[in-house]
């Protein structure tokens, strides 16, 4: 185990899950992943963060992103713990949960700090592109549920940034104006790439209405 950086690789694995055996890398396939990991089934953050992600099935599919939680307990667990889920969340649970009960896979992803929870992952996030390469990594203390909403920003701007030559500003959702990346300078190629034309505030901060929009 080592630390997985942006950039990197997301490791392959073969773990059991509640949807059969995954193949990590033939599971993902050509889609987007949002790998997360949780301390325990049957705990309650954990409860709400699975069914906000159930209930958020047709943003992750509009985007083409499959979401997969770990956790580290075995899958007669998380069948149990998925209908509280269902029940408790009125949702459907639709994503695989990983039965990492031999923490494979929490380890090849560092997902267990120690110093903050003995023996559980803590909420680690890896939001993993078609190429199998690390974009994002979040980590979450026990204590705090995520907020799935900033998980499906930070795919957007990914995926807006990865087609045009621009960058998302603080706080960027959907629609806002995006700043235009520095290396771009020609005044034909800006004229180009940005039809709709650029306010430079200063040299270095140019602000473009959104391109795809
Ligand atoms: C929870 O998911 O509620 C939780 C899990 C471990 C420690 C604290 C809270």
């Amino acid at each position: 185990m080592s630390t997985l950086r942006l950039g990197d690789t997301a490791p392959d694995f073969t773990q059991d899950s509640t949807a059969g055996m995954i193949r990590f890398h033939e599971w993902a396939g050509d889609s987007w992943v949002v790998l997360f990991s949780h301390p325990a089934d049957f705990t309650p953050v954990c409860t709400t963060e699975l069914g906000k992600t159930a209930a958020l099935a047709t943003e992750f599919a509009k985007r083409g992103v499959k979401p997969i939680a770990v956790s580290v307990d075995p899958v007669d667990s998380h069948h149990a713990w998925v209908k509280d889920i269902n029940e408790t969340q009125n949702t459907t649970v639709n994503f695989p949960i990983l039965a990492d009960a031999d923490k494979k896979v929490a380890t090849l992803y560092d997902m267990i700090h120690p110093n903050s929870l003995v023996n559980a992952t803590v909420r680690s996030v890896f939001i993993i592109d078609p190429k199998k390469v690390i974009r994002t990594t979040l980590t979450y203390p026990a204590s705090t549920g995520r907020n799935f909403d900033e998980i499906l920003r930070v795919i957007d701007s990914l995926q807006l940034t990865d087609s045009h030559k621009v960058a998302t500003p603080a706080n960027w959702k959907q629609g806002d104006d995006v700043v235009i990346v520095p290396s771009i300078q020609d005044p034909k190629e800006l004229a180009e790439r940005f039809p709709k034309g650029f306010q430079a505030v200063r040299p270095y901060l140019r602000m473009t209405p959104q391109p795809n929009r």
